[in-house]
């Protein structure tokens, strides 16, 4: 179980995260909207380690991790995938994903060399053939379309078996055929059970198709939180939404 408590991050004058408290059930498919600005790309930084809260606490199954670092977040079982994916574009597929299997033991040295463990194979496969990326194994990165991009960058972090997952705009810039596979894999993924999904998203068809919970993030703060229904029914979300979106520079 994930659960955030009074999350709060400032950049000088920007409150990205202010005071925001969510649980995240284990084993639900959760998702937090939000317009442009609203800080949801930071609430995932701040729960990855990849930038430290000001103040609050993210608990995961009890445990506080704030203060870890990204490498010791990934090991508790945290597993993010990125807005804009983040690869090894001169490896293959398969060397990738038994690159990331190595890179937490200390091993990256190996994937650099192209001689990966041989036990790390089955696991990098499993993974591929989950993910319906075992065509492109020899592939390299770099090669690859946007859409087996994100799919890469999914399964870099499916591939350590993480407890939770954070899915940073799984669909963005897709073609409709490419969002309807990815949404399809992303919920046959959480249907299995026992993953914890997190899933940013602009599309809001997609978040009520296949959310249980929606969190709205507004200017920082959780604006509403519920089911689609709530949601779509919520004056204030329907504000947020139409209202001037923030003007947005990403990090
Ligand atoms: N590393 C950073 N340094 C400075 N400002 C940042 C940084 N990351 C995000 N911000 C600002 O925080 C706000 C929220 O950004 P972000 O979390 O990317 O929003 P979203 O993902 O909802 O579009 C924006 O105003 C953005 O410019
Ligand atoms: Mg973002």
């Amino acid at each position: 179980m994930l659960r955030i408590e009074n999350l709060c991050k400032s950049f000088g004058g920007v409150v990205a995260t202010s005071d925001v408290s969510i649980h995240f059930p284990t084993g639900s498919l959760s998702a937090v909207i939000g317009p442009n600005g609203a800080g949801k790309t930071t609430f995932f930084n701040l729960i990855s380690g990849a930038l430290p809260p000001d103040s609050g606490k993210i608990l995961l199954d009890g445990e506080n991790i704030v203060g870890l670092s990204g490498n010791a977040i990934v090991q508790k079982g945290i597993g993010r995938a990125f807005q804009v994916a983040k690869l090894f574009k001169s490896l293959t597929v398969e060397e990738s994903l038994r690159g990331a299997l190595l890179s937490p033991l200390g091993k990256s040295a190996q994937m650099t060399g192209r001689f990966p463990l041989p036990q790390t194979r089955d696991r990098a496969y499993e993974v591929m053939d989950q993910l319906g990326l075992t065509p492109k194994a020899h592939v390299v990165s770099g090669n690859l379309s946007h859409g087996d991009q994100k799919l890469l960058d999914m399964a870099l972090a499916l591939v350590l078996k993480p407890k939770v997952l954070l899915l940073d705009e799984p669909v963005a810039g897709m073609g409709p055929e490419e969002r309807e596979q990815m949404i399809e894999t992303v919920h046959a993924l959480w249907k299995k059970g026992g993953l914890t999904v997190v899933l940013i998203e602009h599309d809001m068809d997609i978040v009520f198709r296949i959310s249980q919970n929606i969190h709205v993030l507004s200017y920082g703060k959780l604006l509403a939180e519920g089911n689609a229904e709530q949601i779509r029914n919520n004056p204030a979300v329907i504000e947020a939404y139409l209202g001037t979106p923030r003007e947005v520079h990403h990090a």
